[in-house]
């Protein structure tokens, strides 16, 4: 679970730094250019499967855990806790559900409709390009589509924060010298990974 997580921390970052180009250019084709190279590079294919292979370990380790919890404790404590267990930790599973529910929203809005048409075209040198850049900017032109996108970065911020820190954990980096480190590493990536999706919508429904 651990190292589906790390694969997924990590392709945020791409996915961050491709998506970024559609408000650091001007040119749109620069962005149209990046996601046509990162859906047809055959190399980039298998990570894709290794991606959806990786979201659906994540996925099923998950409801195993989850599932031994409730099990092993079917009656809930009376007292709370007050372990030095985070918040964001009591919260995994809540915030898990609206990430995948914001996931699955998104495959709908862009992915998919790549993949079987309802995608705009482009064409660029006589080749065929997707206009991901116009639907970008199209959806968040609509605050609707902002609000909705902001909201579930937050969430996605909650649940990267101690899965980021679990992650590592569960590898055996758990000591008076890693733990401070990696809890810091957990802060400074959740808050440049929401700061860094967030501000795709904001400046393009504020340009
Ligand atoms: C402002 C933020 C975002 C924008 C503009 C954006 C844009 C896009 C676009 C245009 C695609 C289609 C690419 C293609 O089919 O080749 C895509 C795919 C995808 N997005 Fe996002 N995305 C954003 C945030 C996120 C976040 C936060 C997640 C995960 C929590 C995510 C997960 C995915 C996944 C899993 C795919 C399918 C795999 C892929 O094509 O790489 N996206 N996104």
């Amino acid at each position: 679970m651990s190292l589906a997580g790390l694969f997924l921390i990590t392709f945020l970052l791409v996915h961050l730094g491709l998506n970024l180009l559609v408000i650091t250019n001007n040119d749109p084709m620069v962005f149209n250019k990046a996601a046509h190279f990162m859906s047809t590079n055959k190399l980039i294919k298998v990570f894709e499967i290794i991606l959806f292979g990786g979201f659906l370990l994540h996925i099923i380790y998950a409801l195993i855990l989850q599932a031994q919890n409730w099990l092993a404790r079917p009656k809930r404590y009376h007292k709370t806790n007050k372990s030095e267990t985070s918040p964001f930790s009591k919260w995994m599973i809540h915030t898990a559900v609206i990430v995948l529910t914001f996931i699955v929203m998104h495959l709908f809005d862009f992915y998919f409709k790549s993949k079987f048409g309802g995608a705009p075209e482009i064409l660029v040198g006589g080749e065929h390009y997707h206009d991901f850049a116009s639907m970008v900017v199209t959806k968040f032109r609509l605050p609707e589509f902002v609000i909705l996108y902001l909201a579930a970065f937050i969430f996605l911020g909650f649940h990267l924060i101690h899965g980021f820190q679990s992650a590592f954990k569960t590898l055996g980096l758990n000591n008076k010298t890693y733990t401070p480190v990696i809890q810091a590493l957990s802060i400074i990536y959740t808050i440049f990974v929401v700061g860094g999706f967030s501000a795709i919508p904001l400046v393009i429904y504020f340009q």
